[in-house]
């Protein structure tokens, strides 16, 4: 079914209660037949999509706040992503770029060279997801440096496979039952050290979570040398949609100088345009060595891409492939959403609808204590709610009301709508945001 009528909707328009008749006939089925490990937030059974508006099998329509958890970057089935797909579906489906030579494969990794916030060029190996991107960073870091330590963050997330879930620290449940896991991989406090065992005063010079890595875990834990690489969230996401300090990036980029270690920077969820720069790291002024991408790449086709510099990426022949990676579709569909989000100005849209956004809640935050704190770049935003409970309220009261968005860090909603989502559609989502707020504190 196409998306023919949903164009131009800018408010939720409900017409059964939820879930629907449909939806709960499907939801039956699901809870029989499939993983119960899926967290699945809520009732909600998507059918098809235009932009940033959704609708459901039973044909309510919701405006979509998540992009499919940050995900459709130039909205739901752009005509010229769908257009890219089918006319790639058509031509060729498969080929395995790890025994051959598909010409989209380096078609797409020469266009993100040419994106890549790295000055020397960038080469790309292509994944299926994000986790499968981080996997391949972890290998390459300890390949290129012949180190076997990997040191990440509280709070972050990496994926769920075995490599990146040992990165993985934002919540328990992620790793319980699943360990050993993978060993070398340590873990440091985060941004501006609210979580540091001995919380900063706030008058020291530079950044006691630096100072943390250097001074503590480097002297007592593992030395410094043995360390291959430093994988960060440049904005947390499912960790709290929170923005470090400024200049804590570029701290962190001068401590791998001093010591040998590579930066990894994991904009699985922070990149492609949506904190308004083509990378978050961009807004920080800083060149990762190995950069890992997913998520918004190709519209929603399932690809990631491990992206290093050409001194970095000298693994030999048959060091690491995949069958699938970098499949034509979601190369066909990476390339359209690169040329979208070029030829529709979307990094500039993600700027300023972001702001909108960001006052508007400044503006509820004003009237209502719950708001704790609104932080976020670009169409990134984090909302602080009082405590975990009122974060799920307003998450399913949203969905009550039409608005899909999700839970992050311990008490907060994140907004991560399309690049392509309007003024007018931000404005809805503010009035229903203020509505949601208000109702769950009765
Ligand atoms: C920062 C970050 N890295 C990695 C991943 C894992 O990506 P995937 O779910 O495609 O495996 C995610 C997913 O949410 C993420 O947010």
């Amino acid at each position: 079914m196409s998306a023919g009528g949903l164009e131009g909707v800018e408010a939720p328009k409900l017409i059964t209660e939820l879930p629907g008749p449909k939806a709960r006939q499907i939801l039956e089925r699901d809870e029989r037949t499939t993983s119960p490990s899926l967290p699945r937030a809520y009732p909600f059974v998507p059918a098809r999509g235009s932009g940033s508006v959704v609708e459901d099998v039973d044909g309510n329509v919701f405006l979509d706040v998540n992009a499919g958890i940050a995900v459709t970057s130039t909205g739901h089935c752009h005509p010229r992503v769908v257009e890219a797909i089918q006319r790639q579906a058509a031509e060729l489906i498969h080929y395995s770029a790890s025994d051959f030579y598909l010409p989209i494969y380096s078609e797409l990794a020469e266009r993100l060279d040419e994106i890549a916030p790295m000055s020397d060029p960038a080469r790309s190996f292509l994944t299926n997801s994000g986790t499968e991107a981080v996997e391949a960073a972890i290998k390459l870091a300890r390949y290129a440096t012949r180190r076997q330590y990997v040191l990440a963050f509280y709070d972050s997330f990496h994926g769920r496979s075995y490599g990146s879930v040992s990165l993985t620290a934002s919540k328990a449940k992620y790793r319980a039952g699943f360990g050993p896991l993978l060993p070398g991989v340590l873990h440091a406090f985060y941004g501006d050290g609210r979580d540091l065992p001995v919380p900063p005063r706030g008058d020291e010079e530079g950044f006691p979570t630096i100072d943390h890595i250097e001074g503590f875990l480097f002297e007592k834990i593992v030395p410094a040398d043995e360390v291959a690489a430093i994988v960060v969230e440049p904005v947390l996401g499912e960790g709290g949609y929170i923005v470090p300090p400024d200049g804590w990036l570029r701290a962190l980029r001068e401590l791998c100088d001093r010591h040998g270690i590579l930066l990894v920077a994991d904009e699985v969820q922070s990149g492609m345009g949506r904190t308004g720069a083509m990378w978050a790291v961009e807004h920080m002024e800083v060149e990762p060595d190995i950069l890992v991408a997913g998520k918004g790449i190709a519209s929603g086709m399932p690809l990631g891409a491990m992206i290093a510099t050409d001194r970095v990426m000298t693994w030999m022949k048959g060091a690491h492939g995949s069958t699938y990676g970098g499949n034509p579709l979601s190369c066909a569909a990476a390339i359209a959403t690169l040329d979208v989000i070029r030829d529709e100005g979307l990094l500039e849209n993600a700027t300023k609808v972001g702001a909108l956004l960001v006052n508007g809640l400044r503006d509820l935050q004003a009237r209502q204590d719950a708001i704790r704190e609104v932080r976020g770049l670009g169409l990134m935003i984090g909302v602080e709610l009082p405590d975990h409970d009122r974060a799920a309220a307003v998450e399913r009261e949203a969905f009550d009301r039409g608005l899909l968005l999700l839970g992050c860090g311990e008490a907060s909603i994140r907004l991560s709508p399309p690049l392509v989502f309007r003024e007018d559609q931000a404005r809805v989502a503010l009035g229903l945001l203020d509505e949601v707020v208000a109702a769950t504190g009765a």
